[in-house]
């Protein structure tokens, strides 16, 4: 063990390689079936005010501040905490078991849309997508409760998701996920491009487009809007899970951090507004087609993608399977390069922990979650399970994960001085007194105000009218869960870590010394 502990650290082959996969991580399927609706909701046109001030003031220096702590400690997670400070490091494990929890559920939506890719092919859903994704595909219960059932159609498909993910992940940072990001990427978006092309030429598209980008100036006076905002930055850019910190600390010591957060921040936008694009025109068209306003077929989800999709793809008088492969196809690919990246916090933190190769972590850590995923989401009982998981650790798992993280680096620790310091003596662009503000104030702020109206309305109403027993054991029992695992696990003595960061010390030339030359 103390000999892998000096082992080199996996890195990235290339800049490029790292800015794919951060990209891959933060493009997923937030971006292709949740901002469409988000903005449509909230404000349409204008809704871009309140994203962009989001994107500037959370997104990015966010982006940068987990890029700068993976790539000044070297570490995963739960580490690069410790090494910041023994306490912070079971905001870490929080931060892995949410990553767990998300892991599970979202192969599962993979899987859906890679069976969807064939039913596309072959029209399964006749004439009723909304009865065939329930009774006949998912075979779900009416109301969620014990798990009973076991439906293999849904099950082979989620098994083979987890394989892939798990192959790509024991070949590694440079052989696994930079390869696969190298060629998923590309592919993603010329397969959206054309898919948006196909989208903007179908007759009604601008009615959608219309809809999408009407801009309601008043909507900006509502805190709500904002709350929606936030809200979308945080989960499109895939921060607040710690996949951030886990992917910057595989970079080489020279690192443009901030130039690069800027690169993926807008490229992540760029790709959320083409989806708004393509989704939009494609709800225009349904509209036209039925003779009702967009706002009768407008939906996010499970809604836009397995019911409101199958029915444009069943009415487009041609190149509907075309259309479909390619929608459902960006489904996969979207999603799996962010359920990897998902999946690499958990490998990389349980490796730091204990010691283990790649392929042994690999198989352990992924063969876990995998089994998770396999027994709950194939059964009637499955989608009840994912729609509760999916609300809770979002807004209590996630967004809360980074108001502490920013309370206890930001007030208690004070280390951001530091960080910015480290991130300035690496980066293209240096960072002004207004990172730290942001960080410190505002994104704290906004976020104190997002759990406040989010707690509000669960406390006002069960969430989606489910019942409280239910909610109380999938809801706030995974989302509290989370909370537990990650204190418990900090609390467990770690002698590994001890031993490295005595070998720092000894050595006189690891990272704790750089460290504190950076802080004079
Ligand atoms: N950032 C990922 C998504 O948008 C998690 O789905």
């Amino acid at each position: 063990m103390a000999q892998q502990a000096q082992q080199p650290r996996e890195q990235w082959g290339s800049r490029a390689g790292f800015l794919m996969a951060a990209i891959g991580s933060a493009v997923g399927l937030g971006n292709i079936w949740r901002f469409p609706y988000i903005a449509y909701e909230n404000g349409g046109g204008a809704f871009m005010v309140p994203y962009l001030v989001a994107l500037l003031t959370a997104g990015i220096p966010l982006l940068i501040l987990e890029y700068s702590i993976g790539h000044r400690y070297r570490s995963s997670a739960p580490l690069s905490y410790r090494r910041i400070s023994r306490p912070a490091e079971a905001i870490g494990w929080w931060q892995v078991a949410i990553c767990f929890v998300i892991a599970v559920y979202y192969g599962a939506i993979i899987a859906w849309s890679a069976s969807y890719v064939w039913f596309s092919l072959t029209g399964a859903w006749g004439e009723d997508p909304d009865g065939f994704f329930f009774g006949e595909f998912l075979q779900a219960s009416e109301a969620p409760g014990a798990i009973t059932g076991y439906v293999p159609a849904v099950a082979w498909p989620l098994l083979a998701v987890w394989v892939v993910v798990l192959a790509i992940l024991a070949l590694g940072i440079r052989n696994g996920i930079q390869k696969a990001n190298m060629v998923f990427i590309p592919l993603l978006v010329v397969l959206f491009l054309v898919l948006v092309v196909q989208a903007v030429t179908l007759e009604g598209a601008a009615a959608g487009l219309d809809a999408l980008f009407s801009p309601d100036w008043s909507a900006m006076a509502d805190g709500s809007v904002w709350v929606a905002a936030y809200g979308q930055i945080f989960f499109s850019l895939s921060i607040g899970f710690g996949i951030m910190v886990t992917y910057a600390s595989y970079l080489k010591r020279k690192a443009d951090l901030t130039g690069s957060a800027m690169v993926a921040g807008f490229a992540n936008s760029s790709f959320e507004l083409l989806a708004g694009i393509g989704v939009f025109a494609a709800l225009g068209f349904m509209a036209t087609a039925a003779g009702t306003a967009v706002d009768e077929v407008a939906t996010s989800g499970i809604g836009l993608a397995f019911i409101a999709f199958p029915q444009i793809i069943s009415t487009l008088p041609l190149g509907g399977s075309v259309f479909g492969v390619l929608f459902f196809a960006s489904l996969v690919i979207a999603g799996l390069t962010s359920l990897i990246s998902i999946v690499e916090v958990v490998v990389s933190a349980v490796r730091d922990r204990v010691g283990l190769g790649r392929l042994q972590a690999v198989l352990l850590v992924g063969g876990v979650i995998a089994l998770v995923s396999v027994l709950i989401f194939p059964t009637h009982q499955g989608v009840h399970y994912l729609d509760v998981f999916d609300h809770f650790i979002n807004q209590y798992g996630i967004a809360l994960a980074a108001l502490v993280m920013l309370i206890v680096f930001g007030w208690v620790l004070r280390r951001l001085p530091a960080l910015q310091a480290h991130a300035d003596s690496v980066s293209s662009v240096r960072l002004g007194r207004w990172w730290r503000i942001t960080l410190s104030v505002v994104t704290p702020v906004l976020l104190g105000f997002m759990m406040w109206d989010g707690l509000r309305s669960e406390l006002a109403e069960n969430y989606a009218g489910y019942p409280t027993g239910f909610l109380l054991a999938a809801g706030w029992g995974v989302a509290i869960g989370a909370v537990v695992v990650g204190v418990v696990i900090a609390l467990v003595p770690w002698r590994r870590a001890d031993r490295m960061a005595a070998h720092e010390r000894a050595d006189g030339e690891g990272d704790e010394q750089d460290r504190k030359k950076e802080d004079r």
